[in-house]
């Protein structure tokens, strides 16, 4: 139980911390963890960037790769950080439980901090932005279940504190303190593990020197303002070179325009103050920075475009296989009752539905993945069956593309992008692989010119790829690691409601390219009792 603005509310944490423990691992490491659940719900934990290269069983997406581990079970998850260095994160893979079910994971490089390519770092601070909702969490996910889709959090939080913007009857709200040395320099490592908004994040005074994001270098990119969405990592550098004084450092949720619901600015002040803790004068002035409007996705876009990887990436030329995602809302009801009850998200149409009596991953190793076994298996199409936007039927499947080992993936994914209709910037995540991030843009995806713009050089390579506000981004990666990873729009209420596919990598040739059979303490699922979302138990 949690008391925040005169309200108590129940929350599922992990070790008693919010958020959860950091996991600090050097790079080649080998990391098991055991999880023990003492929560009333199933739960998994998703290693989210790792990419479990031959080790999908250990990737935790609660029906995709394993069952969720049932109340008062235990689960060790095992799997090695190899060749990425920077911020990943973990959180639960059921339902909306991650809100509170987060931590980060740090690789840091084999041979030391002496090792990075930046100026080392003279202290490295976590920063996780989150969102307190003052409703039980499994609530909030019973109504988004019920397609009641207008619950919005009380506050984003900093490293767990809501901040001075937040009161209740006269009392006021921690906020999270950096204290900081005139002169030293401060690795950041930003993670949104909020569940929906993306946020723009400032520090009055200060710039930061992004340097590496989703555990991927990048070329040393000053900028005053990060964006970030919920499932990226960014790290910063900020240097204390200020004058001596109090700072606000401030997290602001950004919103889609209508015809979305509008709702509050959600915004968390933090400070970084050059005062020792002790005898700091509470009433200095604290410099506070100015944002850009809640509404503005210009910063966001050109944050991203203003991104390129540290070194030249081998980028494959040649693309096997060519996905156009179109990602949108549809309406499952016949036109005539009521609307409130029947939109969904989807992709290509298709309305994701998580299996219930199997992991997809178990099905798919015991070679029976068919209808019998995913009773609504679908396969996942090459691209929309209309290229406008606007009123096509919508069916609701659990919806797979399978590709062979090695394959090259290329993905357009496309939101709508006449103003009026519903459209959003969505991070689009892929479980087990990073991707090169080929190019973004505003509008139509045009097949010749913006194919010839694309960087095939440099690009930023991630694991999650946020399609853009009335535009599109592309991205490529080679299909390595066989098994069932999970793509999904990293906003919880659009997975939740439709916006995922699986894709199934085949084995390779040889036993090295051979997903090996799942580890001794497996298990599978137990019938159907507690294997979806909390909202259905
Ligand atoms: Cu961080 Cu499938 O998610």
């Amino acid at each position: 139980m949690l008391n925040h603005l005169c309200n108590d509310t129940p929350v599922i944490v992990v070790n008693g911390q919010l958020p959860g423990p950091a996991i600090e691992a050097t790079e080649g490491d080998s990391v098991v963890v055991h999880v023990i659940n003492k929560s009333p719900h199933g739960v998994t934990i998703h290693w989210h960037g790792v990419k479990q290269q031959l080790n999908c069983w250990a990737d935790g997406a609660g029906m995709i790769t394993q069952c969720p581990i049932q109340p008062n079970k235990n689960f060790t998850y095992r799997f090695n950080v190899i060749g990425q260095e920077g911020t990943l994160w973990w959180h639960a893979h059921v339902g909306f439980l991650r809100a509170t079910v987060h931590g980060a994971l740090i690789i840091r490089p084999r041979s030391g901090p002496g090792s990075y390519p930046f100026p080392k770092p003279d202290k490295e601070i976590p920063i996780v932005i989150g969102e307190w909702w003052d409703m039980e969490i499994v609530q909030v996910e019973r109504r988004a279940a019920s397609r009641i889709f207008d619950d919005w959090p009380r506050s984003p939080t900093i490293n767990g504190k809501l901040g001075d913007l937040s009161n209740c009857s006269g009392f006021i709200e921690d906020n999270y303190v950096l204290n900081v040395e005139h002169g030293k320099t401060y690795l950041l490592r930003i993670v949104n593990a909020a569940l929906h908004e993306q946020y723009n994040f400032k520090i009055a005074g200060h710039e930061f020197t992004v340097v590496a994001i989703d555990a991927n270098y990048v070329k040393p990119y000053t900028t005053d303002t990060i964006v970030i969405a919920s499932g990226e990592t960014v790290d910063a550098l900020l240097v204390a070179g200020a004058p001596p004084g109090r700072y606000y450092m401030i997290a602001q949720a950004m919103q889609s325009p209508e015809p979305f619901l509008q709702i509050p600015v959600l915004m968390s002040r933090g400070v970084v103050s050059y005062y020792p803790s002790k005898g700091s004068t509470d009433d200095t002035p604290i410099m506070a920075p100015e944002m850009p409007d809640q509404h503005d996705a210009t910063t966001s876009f050109y944050f991203r475009g203003n991104l390129t990887s540290l070194l030249p990436q081998s980028v494959p030329a040649n693309v096997d296989e060519q996905l156009f995602i179109a990602i949108d809302v549809g309406d499952i009801c016949s036109h005539d009752g009521s609307h409130d009850n029947c939109m969904v998200t989807r992709l290509n149409n298709i309305s994701f539905h998580l299996p219930t009596t199997t992991s997809l991953l178990q099905a798919h190793y015991n070679n029976n993945m068919s209808t019998s076994a995913i009773s609504m298996l679908k396969e996942f199409p090459r691209c929309p069956p209309s290229s406008e936007f606007g009123y096509s039927p919508t069916s609701v499947g659990t919806a797979v593309r399978t590709v062979r080992y090695n394959t090259t993936v290329e993905i357009v994914f496309q939101n709508p992008y006449s103003s009026g209709m519903f459209s959003a910037s969505n991070p689009m995540h892929l479980h087990g692989h990073d991707l090169f991030i080929l190019g973004q843009g505003l509008g139509k995806f045009d097949p010749v010119k913006d194919v010839q713009a694309y960087n095939l050089v440099d690009p930023p390579v991630r694991n999650t790829a946020l399609a853009p506000i009335y535009g599109w981004t592309a991205i490529r990666f080679v299909a390595s690691n066989p098994g069932v990873w999970f793509l999904h729009c990293h906003m919880e209420k659009h997975v939740s409601s439709g916006m995922a596919l699986a894709l199934v990598v085949e084995d390779g040739p040889t036993p090295e390219t051979t997903l090996p059979p799942p580890p001794a303490d497996y298990r599978s699922c137990d019938g159907g009792q507690n294997n979806r979302a909390l909202a259905d138990e």
